[in-house]
């Protein structure tokens, strides 16, 4: 049972980017069960639509629109898209990533650049046409689902570090240049989170995350990067904008992750 009232967000629109699948999916329904009429966008059809049968199940006025984020002319018909249907958008959230573990020299130029364009870019473009066209106008949120680890050195992630990086610093910018209109910008990093195509990509990757204690010792859950967007796109988090917030059960401040002796 959630903490929040059920309509918490009642008569606000939310837009999730990779909202069919994973953590976005979670972010999705999480809003929409609190209210939010949601627009789910991905790539792929048939997971758009599996889900959105899934959340209108559940009572949720849902909606699908297939965007590759990567091309400015796609979000702009996402954007335009949402208007014909739900005429407002006050919550976006820049959710839809890319993602592989490979060394340096296993990342192809492509490989860096798709990776790069889909996080970076691709945050960059929604994030500008929803401002442009809704934000703008009547204030709103911007939540950007980053990583936790961008601001140290962390084998086989190079380009989604890199592109995380840029996501980090466009939260920041976003967020002192969209304030004064009533926007508040921030970003979730998430740590390993149980079943995720994210985690499963580090299926076998000896040391990978989901293998690593952290402080407070189990995987987190999808539901719990689901909880802290809806915080921070409540009035909890009136004064709260430019962060990122790791939730990621402390792994990234536990620098050597040594074990305790038993007592
Ligand atoms: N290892 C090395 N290179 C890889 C790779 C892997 N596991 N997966 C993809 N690439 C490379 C491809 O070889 C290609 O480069 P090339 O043209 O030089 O061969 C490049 O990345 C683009 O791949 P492609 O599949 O054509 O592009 P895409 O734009 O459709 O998507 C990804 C690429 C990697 C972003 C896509 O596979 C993806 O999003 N996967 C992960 C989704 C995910 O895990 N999300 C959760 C994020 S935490």
């Amino acid at each position: 049972m959630s903490v929040f009232r059920e309509d918490l967000l009642a008569s606000k629109v939310a837009l999730v980017t990779g909202g069919a699948t994973g953590i976005g999916r979670e972010i999705a329904r999480t809003l929409g069960r609190h209210g939010a009429r949601v627009c789910i966008a991905s790539r792929k059809q048939e997971n758009l639509e599996g889900t959105t049968g899934e959340l209108r199940a559940e009572g949720i006025d849902a909606m699908w629109l297939a965007c590759d984020i990567r091309d400015g002319e796609q979000v702009d018909r996402l954007i335009a898209g949402v208007r014909e249907r739900f005429a407002a958008l006050d919550i976006v959230v820049n959710n839809a990533a890319g993602n592989f573990p490979a060394p340096i020299t296993g990342i192809s130029y492509n490989g860096f650049r798709a990776v790069v364009d889909i996080d970076l870019r691709g945050t960059y473009n929604v994030s500008k046409a929803a401002f442009e066209a809704f934000l703008k106008a009547n204030g709103g949120h911007i939540v950007n689902i980053t990583a936790p680890f961008q601001n140290m050195g962390v084998s086989l992630q190079a380009h989604v570090a890199a592109a995380k990086a840029g996501v980090d610093s466009l939260t920041r910018t976003c967020a002192v240049e969209f304030g004064p209109y009533g926007v508040r910008v921030n970003a979730v990093a998430p740590g390993a989170t149980a079943d995720t195509e994210g985690l499963d990509r580090f299926e076998g990757v000896e040391g990978a995350a989901s293998d690593s204690p952290c402080p407070l010792g189990y995987v987190g859950s999808k539901q719990d990067i689901a909880n802290m967007v809806l915080v921070l796109v409540s009035e909890a988090a009136s004064y709260v904008t430019g962060q990122v917030i790791a939730v990621d059960g402390g792994t990234s401040i536990d620098l050597f992750k040594l074990s305790l002796p038993e007592s």
